[in-house]
């Protein structure tokens, strides 16, 4: 519980600091017959120290010593030697998988009878020779599985969904796979540490989504890690009187003679798995078109808008500023979905930021709405290369909350943080990744930043660092160069002195 209650807690104090007050068949053991390694990847990343470049390629991916909290319900295949299902994240070894990239995921979801119904078809390339591949899902029963038509034979253990081609593919060779599933999509449950489990939630009311950083899988197969990026489209059928939201825009809609509704909904930016989402039920939804042409939409569940208010009209006047500050909004469409929970967080999704009537209704919810926007350029738009590189996503919008914050006349928060003592963001685990330090030393980084080089060229380095990563993943490495390059070395040691180092350094003067 601890963990997020400092997010709360801080954004709290921000709040207060804003003025006024307004506020197939089974196989039974498929054989290790592919060789992956992390080097196969080409990604932005490629260049970051690598953590598993001491193990061969098919080794144990390491979890020794290390709490994972029992993410994936039974991770007990997690260690078996045979499996190539891990991308090698330091935070999480058995985490995403090798030898491939997906370009999409084509999603549909059928909620109108007791059990959901499902298919999803993961469109890759693969990397290397493939005679098998992993796919991550947690839970859900597999009914078949067919790759560019041909059915497949199947295994399953603990988070691995190991698919034998019907073929082999080759390095470069593209393939559809198509996996049938269904079930009652269950969250992860991450014991104590955190106030949520993780993915799909379904309740009375209907169904949402909060998966960061590992809960994708329990509802739908994927390449589970956010190096793999892929477009999506997910297509929902849902009882008469309920709406289906989803990520990106509405591309087709349709009526069932039983009432049913079928609606396709597609994200054509490249999006990591933990931020896709989806809600069913009773949700208004309110549209607004931008003069830039950008689609605001948000779906309020019709018992949170009472919570809601009228917090979402800051919207607009909110994407213009980070416009200006940031570069281009980088998706077509953006907006909130408030569903009714007190969830205790609120989460970046992309083009669709989850909120509960908790922090929608406190006076935290400006801050916090500022944030989860900001995300969808830092987390979103440039994703973290690897769980440890999640100060990228936090740092970078916590520092845009407080800039929010302070020009709509709330207090400089750059001050308050600076007063409290912080963990040095290094040695992530996953009982660590979101503690406060991730957050507010993240943000007082580029703060101090901003102050050694002035306001001119901090600007240039958030756009290159858009320009150059967007669409794709970036390390704390490729910020460090990207600010050698721009600032010189002497701006890039404060910066690593002010992730790195045991003691936080003196936040310069303002100028
Ligand atoms: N990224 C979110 C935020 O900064 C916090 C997410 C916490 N993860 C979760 N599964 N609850 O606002
Ligand atoms: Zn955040």
């Amino acid at each position: 519980m601890h963990r997020f209650i400092p997010l709360l807690l801080l954004a709290l104090i921000a709040s207060a600091c804003v003025s006024t007050g307004d506020d197939a068949t089974e196989l039974p053991e498929v054989e290790a017959t592919t060789t992956t390694s992390r080097a196969q990847r080409t990604t932005a990343a490629d260049e970051r120290a690598d953590p598993t470049t001491t193990a061969a390629p098919d080794a144990e991916p390491g979890l020794a010593g290390l709490d994972v909290g029992d993410p994936g319900g039974d991770m007990s295949g997690l260690t078996a030697a045979r499996l190539p299902g891990s991308i090698g994240d330091p935070t999480f070894p058995g985490i995403g998988n090798v030898g491939y990239d997906v370009t999409r995921y084509d999603v549909s979801l059928d909620f109108t009878g007791p059990e959901m119904q499902a298919q999803t078809v993961v469109t890759l390339t693969a990397q290397i020779d493939l005679e098998a591949l992993n796919l991550d899902l947690v839970g859900m029963d597999v009914d078949e599985i067919r790759v560019d038509d041909e059915p497949a034979l199947f295994n399953r253990d603990g988070r691995e969904l190991i698919v034998r081609l019907p073929n082999p593919l080759t390095a470069g060779q593209s393939a559809e796979v198509l996996v049938a599933y269904h079930g009652t999509p269950e969250p992860i449950d991450t014991g104590e540490g955190l106030p949520f489990n993780l993915g799909f939630q379904a309740r009375t009311w209907g169904n949402f989504v909060a998966s960061e950083p590992i809960g994708a899988a329990t509802w739908f197969p994927s390449n589970d890690h956010p190096q793999d990026k892929a477009i999506f489209a997910v297509t929902m059928t849902v009882p008469a009187g309920q709406s289906a939201i989803g990520p990106g825009q509405v591309v087709e809609e349709s009526q069932g003679p039983d009432g049913s509704t079928t609606v396709r909904w597609e994200a054509r930016e490249p999006m990591s798995t933990y931020l896709a989402s989806i809600a069913t039920g009773e949700f208004d939804v309110q549209t607004e078109v931008l003069d830039s042409g950008l689609v605001l939409r948000h779906a309020v569940h019709v018992d949170a808008i009472r919570a809601t208010g009228d917090e979402l009209q800051t919207t607009r006047e909110m994407m213009e500023a980070f416009e200006e500050q940031f570069g281009p909004y980088p998706f077509a469409t953006y907006g909130v979905l408030v569903v009714p929970e007190q969830l205790g967080f609120a989460l970046e999704n992309q083009t669709l930021s989850l909120f509960g009537t908790d922090i929608m209704s406190s006076p935290s919810a400006q801050p916090i709405l500022a944030h989860e926007l900001a995300h969808q350029w830092f987390g979103n738009n440039i994703s973290p290369a690897a769980w440890d590189d999640i100060w990228l996503n936090e740092g970078f919008a916590t520092w845009a909350e407080w800039w929010w914050t302070e020009r709509i006349g709330g207090r400089d928060m750059t001050t308050v943080a600076r007063t409290v003592p912080m963990d040095p963001i290094k040695d992530l685990t996953p009982d660590t990744l979101f503690d406060f330090n991730i957050y507010w030393r993240g943000g007082l980084t580029l703060e101090a930043l901003r102050r050694e080089i002035g306001d001119d060229v901090f600007g240039d380095i958030l756009r290159q660092w858009t320009e150059r990563y967007g669409g794709g993943v970036a390390s704390t490495q490729n910020f460090l160069d990207l600010v050698t390059e721009i600032a010189g070395s002497d701006a890039s040691n404060s910066v690593s002195q002010w992730i790195f180092s045991p003691t936080m350094p003196e936040l310069p003067a303002d100028r």
